[in-house]
């Protein structure tokens, strides 16, 4: 197949011969010529370019926030593609969102708007009337510099209030995506460059094996900004989210097992079930746009020492199932990174699956991240830490961490230090000079050497301290206690 189809405004669209990067906001505004969906900062951050993508889940359409500007045009082959047009028709009355919008006072320049009207209407359209958190959540992708946020919340309250989410149309919709739903191999060529979408795992891994160099395509949310930003002409890439059976998800009695190509929005509530404390780390992931698209598999492969999600699955004991051709191999997650964005993914292999065990239940778990902003913001550090004690003894611990080196890694020094002591303050202080064997941090524009490393030894503290019945810890206690 050499052409993709999409549905848009009730009509299936098709488009042939494109740029194999291409992104959704560009084909938006060059060539369907609807310029509502804006570019402000063209790598996902301030949310100007949202848009809703339905898909078909058990039958029924679903929709979702996600950023157009990072988005390739070959990824929505088959989707429905909602824009802020999509809602407003002339002749039409406003959309509820739009509505409340005026209604509050939600808006002054107008620039944002558009993107604060698609993340509302996912909202709108999928939940039902959501809190005020899951509302501010539902914000944190989208920015806005002159309205201010409360009148905006307050238009998504009444909106979301509204009961009318027309139905009738989602069912023609669902009709038309099961006509166009992909079956075979997309594959877009221009300029002697391509885009291949297979729909098959035995045809992913016979592709990757024969394109070694290609560059694996999942949600995108690095991958876009190799391209809007660094100007990255990609010769191959092969694009993971229609391959059946990547985006699978499986409970067992002993682990969790995670398809590479499942999304933050879908392992959390799975994974918020089993590891609670994972849940509010990765909520501080991106936004609701990013975690629509990226996924878990994304932030490992992608081999970044501040990769969020790393210290949490090192520190659960996760590991990878790596594929190359038909053979597939095991490896302990904190193996998997060897030096500074250097793994030990080998040339035509692929993630395909993350294991994480169910924790034993004397385990405590908790993870931590310390960012300048609450939300949409990349950590300086972000711990994950697990202890096991029996008997008043530790007899396993693990205190994984990112932002403290090359790699994510564990601090084996001071985890050596503390196997077999008991589990107590004192303890602790006695190891934690060990992190400095463990680490020497860098100085960079999030955080200094200096702040790194003390932070670091503080939540091995606060750690220590709520694990051990005393219950959680703040900041400023810390900061009093430091020697
Ligand atoms: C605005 C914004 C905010 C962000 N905030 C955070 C944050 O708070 N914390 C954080 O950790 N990250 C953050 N990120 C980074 C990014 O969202 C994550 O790293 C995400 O998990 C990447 O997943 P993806 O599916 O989008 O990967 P992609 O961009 O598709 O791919 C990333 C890398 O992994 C490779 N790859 C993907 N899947 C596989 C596979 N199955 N096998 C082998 N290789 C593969 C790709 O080739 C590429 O090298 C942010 C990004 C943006 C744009
Ligand atoms: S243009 Fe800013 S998130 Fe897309
Ligand atoms: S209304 Fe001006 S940026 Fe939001």
């Amino acid at each position: 197949m050499d052409r993709i189809r999409f549905v848009i405004d009730g009509e299936v669209r098709t488009v042939e011969r494109f740029d194999p990067t291409r992104t959704v906001l560009e084909y938006l505004r060059e060539t369907e010529g609807r310029c509502g969906t804006k570019e402000g900062c063209a790598e996902g951050d301030c949310g100007a370019c949202t848009v809703a993508l339905g898909e078909l889940v058990d039958g029924a359409v679903r929709h979702r926030a996600v950023n157009a500007c990072i988005l390739f045009l070959g990824a929505i082959d088959g989707k429905e593609l909602v824009t802020v047009e999509s809602l407003a028709k002339p002749e039409a009355p406003a959309h509820p969102v739009q509505q409340a919008l005026v209604e509050c006072h939600g808006s002054q320049c107008g620039f944002c708007t558009p993107g604060f009207v698609m993340s509302l209407y996912a909202v709108w359209r999928e939940g039902d009337a959501p809190t005020r958190s899951g509302i501010e959540q539902a914000l944190a992708g989208n920015l806005c510099r002159c309205t201010g946020y409360r009148p905006i919340v307050a238009a998504a309250e009444r909106a979301c209030a509204a009961s009318d989410r027309s139905e009738s149309r989602r069912v023609a919709t669902a009709e038309q995506l099961r006509a166009i739903r992909p079956t075979e191999m997309l594959a877009i060529e221009q300029n002697g460059r391509r885009f291949l979408a297979p729909t098959g795992l035995d045809e992913l891994a016979h592709l990757v094996l024969a394109h070694p160099d290609a560059v694996l395509l999942a949600g995108g949310t690095d991958v876009g900004l190799w391209v809007t930003k660094q100007q990255r002409r990609l010769p191959t890439v092969i694009y993971l989210g229609r391959v059946a059976g990547l985006a699978d998800l499986a409970v067992g009695t002993d682990r969790i097992e995670i398809g590479a190509g499942v999304t933050y929005t879908d392992a959390m509530p799975v994974l918020a079930k089993y590891h609670p404390e994972i849940d509010g780390l990765l909520r501080r992931l991106g936004s609701v746009q990013i975690r629509n698209a990226g996924t878990i598999g994304g932030n490992i492969a992608n081999g970044s020492p501040i990769g969020d999600s790393l210290p949490a699955l090192i520190a659960l004991g996760a590991s990878l199932v790596l594929r190359r051709g038909p053979v597939e191999r095991t490896l302990p997650l904190e193996d998997y990174f060897l030096a500074y964005r250097k793994t030990a993914l080998a040339p035509g292999e692929f993630v395909a699956r993350i294991r994480v065990p169910m924790a034993a239940a004397d385990t405590r778990f908790r993870t931590y991240k310390i960012a300048k902003r609450f939300d949409q913001d990349i950590s300086a550090v972000c711990a994950g830490f697990a202890v096991t004690i029996r008997a008043d003894r530790v007899v396993d611990l693990r205190l994984a961490f990112g932002g403290m080196a090359g790699i994510p890694a564990r601090a084996r020094a001071c985890e050596q230090a503390l196997i077999g002591q008991p589990w107590t303050q004192a303890a602790v202080l006695a190891a934690l000079p060990l992190l400095t064997q463990d680490f020497a941090p860098l100085s960079d524009m999030r955080a200094s050497a200096d702040y790194r490393a003390r932070v670091a030894a503080n939540l091995v503290r606060k750690f220590q301290i709520e694990t051990s019945g005393a219950g959680p810890v703040g900041v400023l206690a810390l900061a009093e206690a430091q020697p």
